[in-house]
């Protein structure tokens, strides 16, 4: 496989991208919107110059990796010769069905189709096209540079040639691939989501503040990052998305999202994608904060 295409130019999608183009993929990254794919492109950029900082790339790679990258917002210009596409766009499970019906219209038959989805159900997604056999859960983390862990969600009918070779691939990105079934939340998102959705609930209930319930699962547990500083570099609404899913997949109350999630995300807090989140991210600390959250 040497042509990927990228759905999606969001937090995931562009660090999907990137991944896959600094290994020397050929990238068609697509976003319905010009602006999230200017923003992904300029986000790769700045991530290529920190690792350039730390002396384990040269300028002429970084040129490479974005000269591997071309960019797209309609699907049937990118994929016309796609071997393995990989959509990363919004969570939500009515989009990625119409997208997974679409992208199994244009792309071509031994294409393999692969979702980045937290938790939606991979058997549904791999339903909505006709090729159920070739789809396939291939999630990321973020941040996708630099996170090792790709979960490889088998749908009810991906074929063990489909999954082999997204375990493989998984490899030749150097990263570090775990076989999962497709039960809602898969596995990363069936523990994490739970404790964010507590420490949410912990705060909600006045127990303690944001940093110092931060605090408490840094020092006390020795988390790298605090669960509410977690949930904002995640995005609450991608959060919010995987609670109901489980909520809704699992029919038990201890999935419910928390009030005080459902009002942030209502009133347009996501987190370091919107600006604000439990921390604050305007545009004058954003940098020193971001830095500080996701730099050695
Ligand atoms: N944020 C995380 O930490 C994280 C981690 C692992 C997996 N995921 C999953 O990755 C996926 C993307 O999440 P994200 O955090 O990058 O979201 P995001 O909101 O940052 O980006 C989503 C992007 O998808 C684009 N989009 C929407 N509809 C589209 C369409 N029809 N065609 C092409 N692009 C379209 C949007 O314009 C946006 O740029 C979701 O399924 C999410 O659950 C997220």
């Amino acid at each position: 496989m040497k042509n990927i295409v990228v759905i999606g130019a969001g937090t995931m999608g562009n660090g999907i991208a990137h991944t896959f183009a600094q290994t020397g993929f050929k990238v068609n990254l697509v976003d319905v919107s010009e602006e999230a794919l200017q923003k992904g492109i300029s986000t790769i950029s700045k991530n290529l110059d920190r690792i350039i900082a730390k002396g384990n790339l040269t300028e002429e790679q970084k040129a490479e990796t974005l000269g591997n990258i071309s960019t797209f917002t309609q699907l049937s210009d990118a994929c016309g010769n796609a071997e393995l596409i990989v959509e990363a766009a919004t969570e939500n499970q009515e989009l990625k069905l119409k997208i997974f019906k679409q992208m199994d219209e244009l792309a071509p038959a031994n294409c393999i189709l692969a979702t980045n989805t937290s938790s939606i159900s991979i058997t549904k997604i791999a339903a909505a096209t006709k090729r159920p056999e070739k789809v396939i859960g291939m999630h990321f983390m973020n941040p996708v540079p630099i996170m090792k862990l790709v979960e490889i969600i088998k749908g009810y009918s991906t074929l063990k040639e489909t999954f082999d070779a997204i375990f493989e691939m998984s490899k030749i990105l150097g990263k570090v691939p775990v076989e999962v079934n497709d039960y809602p939340g898969f596995v990363a998102n069936r523990i994490l989501m739970p404790m964010i959705n507590e420490a949410i609930e912990t705060l909600y209930n006045g127990v303690a503040g944001v940093e110092e319930i931060d605090t408490v699962m840094k020092l006390g547990m020795a988390h790298p990052m605090g669960p509410l500083q977690l949930a904002d570099f995640i995005g609450l609404d991608v959060c919010l998305a995987i609670l109901n899913v489980m909520y809704d997949g699992f029919k038990n109350p201890k999935y419910a999202p928390n009030p005080l999630l459902v009002n942030m995300v209502t009133a347009g807090k996501l987190g370091v994608k919107s600006g604000e989140g439990f921390y604050d991210y305007s545009e004058s600390k954003k940098a020193e904060k971001v830095a500080k959250m996701f730099m050695k």
